[in-house]
Parts: structure tokens; sequence; C-alpha cells
């Protein structure tokens, strides 16, 4: 008799594809597509996207770019102009001084953060990811054959890492340390007094390196942004990922950058070399008019999402049992909702898990968000505040309605 594992076909596709996860918050968003197709009125809730659409300055560069021929192949490391406008960012901003050889252009933050995590990890290193992470961190981390060491900050703590957690977590093996401030899916926001006590953490041990993600900085309720490479003895150590897609609402642009050293920035350049090349033409020469236009849209907008806050805030520390932290800055709420673990749907089912409980207030509330399992915290659930305010305040009202229903 055979055994079932020989009539079992093997896979076709590569053990590398057949680890990776799907992006938890994709596939939350197509479940809310399903039932919209069935014409039914899902908010949905679980995207990380502005819902501001693109300044009219930056659309209308981008229109006299295709015009004035910018419609062929760009240097694999983006226009030089436009990494020497990042570069007098990067030190009007954020006080790092960086040359245009230091910045590699991408498509997006998340190839930024790709190209250094393939670049700097070797099979078997350890990346301390702080959690709860960005969904994509986890496999970025596979995908280079590294191992994942999770630090969970605590509720308390505004789920933000401590300078001690992180001591206590590196080994001989670490090579990598990934963090988001302000974070996704939390909101929290690294004070300088906390970043420095990192950042002295990161000095004693000279192998690791730090990949900053600051994709949020201009999404800042409390208004100091501290970059981590300001430690001006860990700079060479740190690799700042910054983009356009969150502060200028242009998620559909794909550009992103970041800034690191030479030798960095140069193994960065030679894998998108090999990968993708240099980043779309049109949406380079629109980056470059967002820099040049400052800061004003982003103020804007950024009002609106504090605004945004406030009243969701409201809304969730009125439905018993979540738990949140008020954020900081980004557009989203997280709050720690097992108290309702172990209740019963109407249909019977039992809510045991954060997947659980968005699943059911996907198919009996009509509103979509996100596990805080896609993101290391798995007691939690993630909605973005980047929807109308009409649209939020229905949402939270109809999950306190859908959560009434629990046995
Ligand atoms: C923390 C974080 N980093 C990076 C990215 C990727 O940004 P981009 O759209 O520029 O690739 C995102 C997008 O959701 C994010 O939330």
């Amino acid at each position: 008799m055979l055994n079932s594992a020989a009539v079992l076909a093997p896979s076709i596709l590569s053990d590398r594809i057949s680890a990776l996860q799907e992006s938890q918050t994709i596939a939350m968003a197509k479940k809310a597509r399903e039932l919209m197709a069935q014409g039914i009125d899902v908010i949905n809730l679980s995207f990380g996207e502005p819902d501001f659409e693109t300044p009219e300055y930056i659309r209308e560069a981008a229109k006299k770019a295709m015009d004035a021929g910018y419609t062929k192949y760009t240097p694999v490391p983006g226009y030089p102009d436009l990494r020497q406008a990042i570069a007098d960012k990067l030190q009007r901003e954020n006080q790092l001084a960086y040359k245009p050889e230091n910045i590699v252009v991408s498509t997006g933050a998340k190839q930024a953060l790709a190209n250094a995590v393939m670049s700097l990890v070797n099979p078997g290193d350890e990346v301390i990811v702080f959690a709860p992470y960005w969904v994509s961190y986890e496999e970025m981390v596979r995908l280079a054959e590294g191992v994942t060491v999770t630090l969970l900050g605590t509720l308390e703590n505004d789920y933000k890492v401590t300078a001690a957690q992180l001591e206590a977590a590196i080994t001989p093996r670490t090579k990598l340390i990934m963090y988001s401030s302000p974070c996704n899916p939390t909101g929290s926001v690294f004070t300088r007094q906390e970043l420095s006590g990192i950042a002295e953490v990161v000095a004693r041990h000279p192998r690791i390196h730090v990949l900053a993600d600051e994709i949020y900085e201009y999404i800042n309720f409390v208004g100091e942004h501290v970059s981590l490479a300001q430690f001006g003895d860990i700079k060479d150590r740190v690799i700042t990922v910054n983009g356009f897609s969150k502060g200028y609402a242009m998620t559909g642009w794909r550009v992103g950058y970041l800034a690191a050293t030479r030798e960095i920035a140069a193994a960065c350049e030679k894998m998108q070399s090999q990968i993708t090349s240099g980043t779309c033409s049109v949406a380079q020469r629109a980056a470059l008019a967002a820099l040049q236009g400052g800061r004003t849209s982003a103020d804007t907008m950024v009002e609106a999402y504090r605004r945004r806050r406030d009243m969701v805030l409201t809304q969730v520390q009125e439905i018993p049992g979540f738990k949140t932290p008020t954020p900081s800055g980004a557009f989203y709420i997280f709050p720690d909702v097992s108290a309702y673990f172990g209740r019963t749907a109407p249909d019977g089912s039992r809510i045991s898990t954060a997947t659980d409980l968005a699943l059911y207030m996907l198919n009996e509330g009509h509103v979509a968000a996100v596990t805080g399992e896609a993101f290391g915290a798995p007691n939690c659930i993630r909605f973005s505040t980047a929807a109308s305010d009409e649209k939020l305040r229905e949402a939270f009202t109809r999950i306190k309605a859908c959560l009434e229903k629990l046995g």
C-alpha cells in the first residue's frame, strides 16, 4: 500500500515562498471586499492608507514631468536632485548630515526596508523586532533566512520596548534591530530619553545595526520626532527609513528611501539593481516637488488625524473591556480586546482569539479591522482612523452594538 506522503504531489513552489505568510492586512481587506461585492455596506478600517488625495501641487509636478520627458529608466538609487533634496530634508528636519551617496530611493519604504534586511542579514542571524510590529518585518527577516526575536512592549508602557528589555534579548548572534516610531500599529512615539537608552545599549554592542522606520514621522501629535541616528556614536550603525506614502498621502506612487553609510547604501543599491532598478521616473519627480513644498500639506492632514484620534478614543473608551493607550502618532488605534475571549457569538461559535473577534466584527457588525496576531500582539485588534468622521463614528457604534450581542 502506498503511504499518503507518496501520493501527494510535491509542490512546484519554492520552500521560500511556501513559508512566507500572506500579509494579514491585505487578507482582511480582501474579505471585506468580498462582502462588499455581495452588496453589504462594510466600513473598512483595515487599511494603513491615508484617505486624503495626494496634494494638488504634487500631482501637477507629475503631469509636467511626463510632458518634460521623464519617461526613461532612472538611475538605480534615484535621481541625483531627489537624493540631494532628501539629504537636505534630513539635515533641516532631523539634524542628520548625509550626502546624496548615502541615500537610496526605492519603490516605497517597504523596498527600502527589504533592501536593508537582505543586505545585512545572514542565515541564522537574529533580528530583534520590537512588537507590536509592522506586519512585513517578520516576513522580510524570514526571506533573508534570519531568525526573528520578538520583544513585546507592555500596555502600561504604551507598548514601547524598554532599553532593559533590549539589553536582555541581545545574544552573540544578534545582527539587527527593527522598530517603527511613530509605530504602526500602536501609534506610540519613542521620546528622546527612551531612544537615548536604546542608543546606549546599541553602543555597547558594536556588531548590531538598527533599522529605524520613520515612515509616520509627520503624523505625530506630541510634537518631537527623534531619529535614532541623531545619537552620534551609533549613527553609522543606524539605517533610517522614510518615504512619501503617509506624510504626503502618496501611497500609490511608491517612493521611499533610506539613509545609511556609503557601504550599506551601496549594498542596497546593488540589491535593488538586480530586483527592480530605479523607481518610477514620474513618481520621483512628484516626490521632489513634495519635498520642495515643505510640510504644510502634511500639517493640515495631521490636524484631521488628531481630531479623529480624539473622537475614536472617546468611543473606544466607552466600549466595555477595550483597553488602549492614547496613540501619539500614526493613524491607528490598537485596543487590547482580550476581555472578550471566551465569549459566545449568537450563532454559538466561541470567540477564542483576536482573529475570531475581528472576523465576528466583520461578519456581524460589517466593520473590517486587523487582528493583532498579524502584529505580534495577539490580544489586540488594529483599527485605522484614516477614514471620514462619519464612517468612524458609525463603525464604533456598530462595533459596540455587535459586542453587546456576545453571550
Ligand atoms: C511601519 C511601516 N513601514 C513601512 C511601510 C511601507 O510604506 P510604503 O508604502 O512607503 O512602502 C508601511 C506601510 O503601511 C508601514 O506602516
